[in-house]
């Protein structure tokens, strides 16, 4: 096999094995802002993208795609109940979202997913080059860092966390906490997504490992009385801004958004566009939304909600619960609300290509973006990005990574129900002159500091060390 200087290792590929309705098997683009993000960056690199290709048992070689070599690692039926929907989905995804929902603590997850990240270290130290760089993605796969050093002490190591780091006194409940500390710990790069995410990384190595940390970096004893740095800081992650741009001056797209808002037919469309997660604070949106028909203060004919929502992990129980909450609530509002005209909500439980994402931007007038918690939230820089004339307002949950950066949104905490009723209205009710106000200090940001940028600064880091090595060697 071909080897690589950058090998990205993510829990998917940036493609999945789909089967047509001829049973004639393909690939297609995986769900999720880490593949939207990551692939932007990996495109045409040369590089090597170690990863899941979305289907049980899948056996399939090493294969050139975009430019790269993907690496597919196999897991079984047992393996994805265990370390994808288990460990991944069940503890620790709800666990570092602040206990949105229960994390469950159970040790044959744990041991599945001990015994997967050892398979994925294996695959990345299969490909990486003598003297390269492995780039290890997200929660799934927090103990690679470690066992790849211990494979591979050549290579240099960087690790992104795509979600929140969550404060030490949740953290602490994590029966395997130490380990996963020093499994991170394994890398030379540590990145999150906000500074308040890097400072509860630290705060927690104070407190269980006792390993010193000063600004960004954690002095971690490596043998004797010798101590290895480790670089943790925060790097916010972005898009393809331009791409966006693009699309949004699409005639197609254009006459497309044209066409939804016709069809629509009402002054104002609400949208929210979410993987069905218990972290995206729908069901809030939807009670705020209902709440302020029942008052009157919005009509099916006046306004009309959007909701996509994007089938996510249906294996895991939390999600079933929610879809099933949420078409609940979606069918009782209509059922009260819509008259044979006007749907009150129109709700998608689908996955779109970009091009009609990019169309529904163009056609809302409000992007509801409530997450309860949230690493960054992408879908609020894509809106954004496409908004070329300084139309429209973004709600924004302050919740979300992506509140730091874009502090000219109307922001809102979900958890308070008027707040986010008022806050909606609000929106609705701008007037022109202070959209274009805020849009404009938001559309600089996101222009600015784009996905590419992103990339680039977090390996100028991780270069920055391996020279340091190389030069030491
Ligand atoms: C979030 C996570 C990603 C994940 C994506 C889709 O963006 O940070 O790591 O890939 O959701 O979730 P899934 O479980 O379908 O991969």
């Amino acid at each position: 096999m071909s080897r690589a200087d950058l090998v990205v290792v993510a829990n998917r590929l940036p493609v999945d094995r789909v089967e047509g309705p001829d049973g004639e098997p393909s690939w297609r683009r995986s769900p999720g802002g880490l593949v939207t993000a990551l692939e932007q960056v990996m495109q045409n690199l040369d590089g090597a993208w170690v990863g899941w290709g979305g289907k049980a048992d899948l056996e399939v070689d090493p294969f050139e795609f975009d430019g790269n070599l993907l690496v597919p690692v196999k897991l079984s039926p047992a393996d994805l109940q265990d370390y994808y929907e288990g460990f991944s989905n069940g503890t620790i995804w709800p666990l570092y979202h602040d206990v949105i929902a229960a994390p469950v603590y159970k040790r044959s997850w744990w041991d599945a997913y001990v015994r997967v990240n050892r398979r994925f270290a294996e695959a990345a130290a299969e490909v990486a080059n003598e003297g390269g760089v492995v780039w290890v993605q997200d929660y799934q796969l927090q103990l690679v860092p470690k066992f790849l050093r211990e494979l591979r002490p050549d290579v240099t190591i960087g690790y992104f966390h795509h979600i929140p780091f969550p404060a030490y006194a949740l953290f602490a409940q994590l029966p395997w906490r130490k380990q996963v500390l020093e499994g991170l710990l394994g890398a030379d790069v540590v990145g999150f997504q906000r500074l308040a995410d890097a400072g509860n990384f630290q705060r927690s190595i104070r407190r269980l490992l006792s390993y010193p940390t000063k600004s960004d970096t954690v002095q971690v004893p490596d043998g004797e009385g010798e101590t290895r740095l480790v670089i943790a800081k925060h790097y916010p992650i972005s898009i393809d801004a331009e791409q966006f741009i693009a699309l949004s001056k699409d005639p197609a797209i254009i006459a497309r958004a044209k066409a939804l808002r016709e069809q629509v037919g009402t002054d104002t469309l609400l949208l929210g566009v979410d993987r069905l997660d218990y972290t995206k604070g729908i069901r809030h949106r939807l009670k705020a939304h209902s709440e302020l028909l029942a008052d009157g203060r919005l009509t099916a004919s006046a306004a009309t909600l959007v909701q996509v929502a994007s089938p996510s992990r249906p294996g895991v129980e939390a999600y079933q619960d929610l879809r099933d909450e949420i078409e609940k609530t979606v069918a009782r509002t209509n059922g009260d609300y819509s008259s044979v005209e006007y749907t009150a909500i129109r709700y998608l439980h689908q996955g779109f290509p970009r091009e009609e994402m990019v169309a529904l931007y163009l056609a809302a007038d409000v992007m509801l973006v409530t997450a309860l918690r949230d690493g960054m939230n992408l879908v609020a820089k894509e809106y954004v990005a496409v908004r070329a004339d300084n139309t429209g307002v973004l709600v924004l949950s302050e919740f979300a990574g992506a509140a730091d950066e874009l502090g000219s949104a109307l922001l809102v905490n979900p958890h308070d129900i008027d707040g986010t009723k008022d806050t909606i209205m609000r929106a609705i009710n701008m007037p022109k002159a202070e959209q274009a106000r805020r849009m404009k200090t938001m559309r600089k940001k996101v222009m600015d500091h784009d996905v590419e940028k992103w990339g680039r600064s977090f390996l100028a880091d991780v270069d920055a060390l391996r020279k340091e090595r190389a030069d030491k060697a």
